[in-house]
């Protein structure tokens, strides 16, 4: 018998996200983001469960890349960082990994390189988030020197990310839009060609249609949650794919007056039953959650009571009518969403579920 902790992935869950992308978006590829572990839900058996499906994935790395390589995954894998030393260029080409190329460091390491085959390449340019990417007046230039290399493949795709494309009324969206086309239609003008690019994330595929490119990059959704704070009519088509799941394994009866766990930070006010669970920040289940936070025990929603542990969580489980070691329970999944979670501990569902532990062994269903 093992620990009763687990997160069960739900594969159909990923293919019905990745389907809804592609209708929504129906012109274009869908890419999904794997990368840091495919947010949490283990990147290489999201891979090859959407292997079928996915004309191509997106990691952070070349680590990342490698490792979905090693499995014997055979699309393309873009790099959205792009390469941090020049030696990775070589190792890019000859794995058919697509580097985003966003400063000049990344450019002359790639020109430079003497490479058996060429190499895709997207070509990043700050829209405004002001992270990474070339400026925009810079753009043609960079075009330019890179097309005319025999290190880069045909087809450069010009992409761009939102900072705010989740908060559907924030105009900084629309100004990053607009300044994106600008620079796609200058050098559509000056190459005399339409030139393939990607813009949206899982917001601007669920809310921006204009943001609907060559390739999407749907990260979050691809897992079944929403970017949104608020209800948004796509965003409720999407099924959470994981689980985290639990039992309790010790209950007890206390008396009004005492409390529970570390620091002492939370005092029965009557005669409580509090039911011991086992998972706590060790596995991922955030340190932060206050008195309150839901969890489904047998399908109930009852208040975590007093601080998380690492190893465990205490559960006010009084108005239950039945409770015994052994039961059920869910600490976020599709009926108990990681969102609401997360906004309780002041952080977003892309931080809880990308942190769920190793420890936490993947279940994969469907
Ligand atoms: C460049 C880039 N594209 C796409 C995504 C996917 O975003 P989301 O998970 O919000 O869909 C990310 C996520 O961080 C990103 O950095």
């Amino acid at each position: 018998m093992a620990r009763p902790t687990e997160a069960i992935i739900d594969r159909q869950a990923l293919r019905d996200n990745l389907a809804l992308v592609q209708t929504l978006a129906a012109d274009g590829k869908t890419m999904p983001m794997v990368k840091a572990n495919a947010y949490g839900h283990g990147a290489i058996e999201v891979s090859k469960a959407l292997s079928d499906v996915a004309p191509a994935f997106g990691v952070a790395c070349i680590e990342e890349a490698l490792v979905l390589r090693d499995v014997g995954i055979k699309q393309p894998i873009l790099l959205l960082e792009g390469t941090f030393s020049a030696d990775e260029v070589s190792i890019a080409a000859e794995n058919n990994f697509w580097l985003m190329v966003e400063n000049d460091k990344q450019k002359n390491a790639l020109l430079r390189s003497s490479l058996k085959q060429p190499i895709n390449i997207w070509l990043g340019v700050d829209t405004g988030m002001h992270r990474l990417g070339f400026n925009s007046n810079s753009i043609n230039k960079h075009y330019r020197d890179l097309s005319s290399s025999n290190n880069v493949a045909n087809n450069i795709v010009l992409a761009s990310h939102f900072s705010c494309a989740d908060n559907i009324g924030n105009p900084h969206t629309r100004r990053q839009i607009d300044y994106f086309q600008q620079c796609l239609s200058t050098l559509d003008n000056s190459f005399g060609r339409k030139t393939d690019w990607s813009l949206a994330n899982s917001a601007a595929v669920l809310a921006w249609p204009e943001t609907h490119g060559s390739w999407q990059r749907p990260g979050y959704m691809i897992y079944g949650n929403s970017p949104f704070n608020e209800p948004q009519h796509q965003a409720a088509k999407l099924t959470p794919a994981m689980t985290f799941q639990s039992a309790v394994i010790s209950i007890r009866e206390i008396d009004a007056g005492e409390s529970v766990g570390y620091t002492a930070n939370w005092t029965a006010k009557r005669r409580s039953t509090i039911a011991t669970i086992t998972a706590g920040y060790g596995d991922g289940y955030p340190r932060q959650a206050p008195n309150g936070t839901p969890v489904l025990i047998n399908g109930h929603r009852c208040p975590l009571v007093g601080r998380v542990s690492m190893d465990m969580i205490t559960i006010d489980v009084t108005d239950l009518p039945a409770i015994s070691i052994g039961d059920h329970a869910i600490l976020w999944g599709p009926s108990l969403s990681v969102n609401d979670i997360a906004a309780r501990c002041n952080t977003i569902g892309y931080e809880l579920i990308t942190q769920l532990s190793q420890r936490v062994p993947r279940r994969y269903i469907n």
